[in-house]
């Protein structure tokens, strides 16, 4: 009987990790029609690089695991010889988190449901270019 309950237990916080959605998407809404490039890596991944055509996006959804420790860091570069960068934090954890690259900023939206869509409710600014 113990051995069945911790069986479900495990078996039920499997099945919660793999359902909870967990990714990043980073956008293109600078202006004047400019790419950005991108590269994002983990303990275990690298995403890119890869550039963004402008109005485009890069979106990755993955399995997180259920301890909570996965980060992905990224760094964004744009502008002219994509001079200006920013690298930051994009994901901890899980959930869905949503960034922009707009022209004066990079801007963040965690989403709690299980796919992206086309929102901006409760976006705001996270970072600066790196001038
Ligand atoms: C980011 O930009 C700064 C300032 O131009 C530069 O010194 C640095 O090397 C850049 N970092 C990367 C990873 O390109």
């Amino acid at each position: 009987m113990k051995i069945l309950t911790i069986f479900l237990l495990v078996f039920s916080l499997c099945m919660f990790g793999h359902v909870s959605s967990a990714g990043i998407r980073i956008v293109n809404e600078l202006k004047n029609k400019k790419s950005f490039w991108m590269r994002c890596y983990s303990k275990n991944d690298v995403l890119g690089p890869i550039i963004i055509l402008n109005g485009g996006h890069f979106t990755d959804y993955f399995f997180h695991n259920l301890f909570g420790t996965m980060h992905f860091m990224c760094i964004l570069k744009q502008g002219p010889e994509f001079k200006h960068n920013q690298s930051f934090r994009a994901f901890k954890k899980s959930r869905l988190w949503e960034w922009r690259a707009i022209q004066d900023g990079i801007y963040l939206r965690r989403i709690y449901k299980a796919r992206f869509d086309v929102s901006i409710e409760n976006i705001h600014k996270e970072h600066d270019w790196i001038l």
